[in-house]
């Protein structure tokens, strides 16, 4: 039975990579990877597998996002299929089962291919923007997809820490290529004000993904956003949307907010 590896290579190109993520891409026959870095990608080929697929070409001449991800999900089912016991690896940015379709599709796939997949975690910019942000969403907390807050009707609960993730696609099914101008924000910045105040203060979190970056935090009210010229949509930051008051007192088990 040939086997896929879904393998999360971490946010920090290069030093946030596990030891079970390298096994696996090591182990592969074949590692296809969706990555921004060029330099990470040549490392991975370099020192774990030489039979590297960089996915950067199944982007062109496409238009929606979907189709690039529908493609590289066929093209890896179609390998897996047709070669008997062959392990091929796909690696991507983050965590794999953190918003990246192509392995959503892959998991799809899974059962009705008669494929064995495995799932390799890897630190996912979920967990470096709590850390970026020094909060633990422990005590409750909730997140969305940009586009999926919107277009659900999502009630936001305002008493708990809120994550909208993929701003920067937000009502946006085509692929981007350069500048994103902060004016598609403005349905996303009006719910929020419906349900936040204006005057409420947001934070846009771009976490650090190469060693000699710092992490990004912009603290701005909701109604400055739109007119910001510091946000940079290119850079895809997530923003977090603080409480409007913390619910979180339970007998024994409650937030620290002092020493005291
Ligand atoms: C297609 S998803 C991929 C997420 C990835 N698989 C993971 O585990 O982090 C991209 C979204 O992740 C978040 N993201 C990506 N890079 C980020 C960064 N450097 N800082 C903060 N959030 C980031 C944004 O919300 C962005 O829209």
């Amino acid at each position: 039975m040939s086997k896929i590896y879904l393998v999360g290579l971490g946010v920090k190109a290069g030093i946030q990579i596990t030891l079970e993520a390298i096994q696996a891409i090591k182990r592969a026959d074949k590692v296809y990877t969706i990555h921004s870095s060029d330099e990470f990608k040549q490392d991975i080929k370099k020192k774990y597998n030489d039979h590297l697929i960089d996915c950067a070409s199944f982007f062109e001449g496409e238009k929606e996002r979907a189709d690039v991800f529908r493609k590289i999900a066929k093209t890896i089912i179609k390998e897996a299929t047709e070669n008997e016991n062959i392990k091929i690896a796909f690696a991507v940015m983050g965590n794999p089962l953190f918003l990246v379709s192509a392995c959503e599709y892959l998991i799809a796939a899974e059962e009705d291919y008669g494929i064995s997949l495995e799932v390799i975690s890897g630190v996912s910019t979920f967990d470096t923007v709590l850390s970026d942000l020094k909060i633990d969403v422990g005590y409750g907390a909730s997140m969305y997809d940009a586009t999926l807050f919107l277009s659900n009707n999502v009630v936001p609960v305002t008493n708990i820490p809120l994550l909208l993730f993929q701003i920067a696609t937000t009502n946006n099914t085509i692929l981007n290529k350069g500048d994103i101008p902060t004016s598609i924000l403005q349905p996303l910045i009006e719910k929020l004000i419906v349900h936040y105040g204006a005057a409420h203060e947001v934070v846009f979190v771009t976490s650090s993904i190469h060693i000699f970056m710092t992490p990004k935090k912009i603290k701005i009210k909701l109604k400055d956003v739109l007119d910001s010229k510091e946000i940079s949509l290119f850079d895809r930051p997530t923003l977090y949307v603080p409480p409007l008051k913390e619910l979180y007192k339970v007998e024994g088990n409650y937030r620290i907010t002092s020493l005291d």
